[in-house]
């Protein structure tokens, strides 16, 4: 798997001490509030998983499945909800935790589908930003890297459902995907 690697963008420590860094920030922010974190899935509950140790404040969380991609490496712009939150969200502070933000058209979609349920407020947190590719401009309020108009997986992100376990994230080689 390591093989299909060009280059290591970002290591686990250097992964391990932003996450920390994240953790801190909104464990300030939060305090006296009524956190839930959206994860959106599957990319982003690697870093859900590890962000939230890092939160002291309490939090809910819940998950949403969105799909812009289907099995192409670029956007489509069309936005599907494959699952649906099971928790009602009036009321309450949502931080939304995704792997990356590339175009932002997903990140626009369901942040404004959010707000229609009436929601106490909501913010993006990201652990990847990718802003040479963004179409539209979203509020990013929590954002690990930027990173370059590469195309990477690992640490949740995947290529055809493929390298989320890696601890890094890293650049895939051309060859992989050229076929597209
Ligand atoms: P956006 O709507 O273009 O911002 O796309 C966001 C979604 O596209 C993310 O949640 C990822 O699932 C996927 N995505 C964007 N860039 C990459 C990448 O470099 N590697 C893997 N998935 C990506
Ligand atoms: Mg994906």
């Amino acid at each position: 798997m390591t093989n299909d690697i060009a280059e290591i963008l970002i290591t686990r420590e250097q992964l391990q001490q932003k996450v920390e860094e994240l953790g801190k920030m909104i464990s300030q922010e939060y305090r006296g509030k009524n956190l839930m974190i959206i994860s959106v899935l599957k990319g982003g509950v690697m870093f859900t998983t590890d962000l939230i140790k890092e939160i002291t404040v309490p939090l809910e969380i819940d998950f949403m499945a969105i799909s812009s991609y289907g099995h192409s490496t670029s956007t489509s712009g069309v936005v599907r909800i494959l699952k649906d939150l099971e928790t009602d969200i009036e009321g309450k502070d949502i931080l939304i935790v995704e792997d990356i933000i590339d175009s932002g058209l997903t990140l626009e979609y369901l942040k404004e589908l959010l707000l229609s349920r009436g929601p106490q407020s909501v913010k993006i947190c990201t652990i990847l930003n990718k802003p040479a590719r963004r179409k539209v401009d979203v509020q990013v309020d929590y954002k690990g890297f930027d990173i370059p108009d590469e195309f990477v997986v690992g640490y949740g992100l995947d290529y055809v459902e493929k390298y989320r376990n890696l601890p890094f994230v890293g650049v895939l080689k051309r060859e992989i995907y050229a076929e597209e």
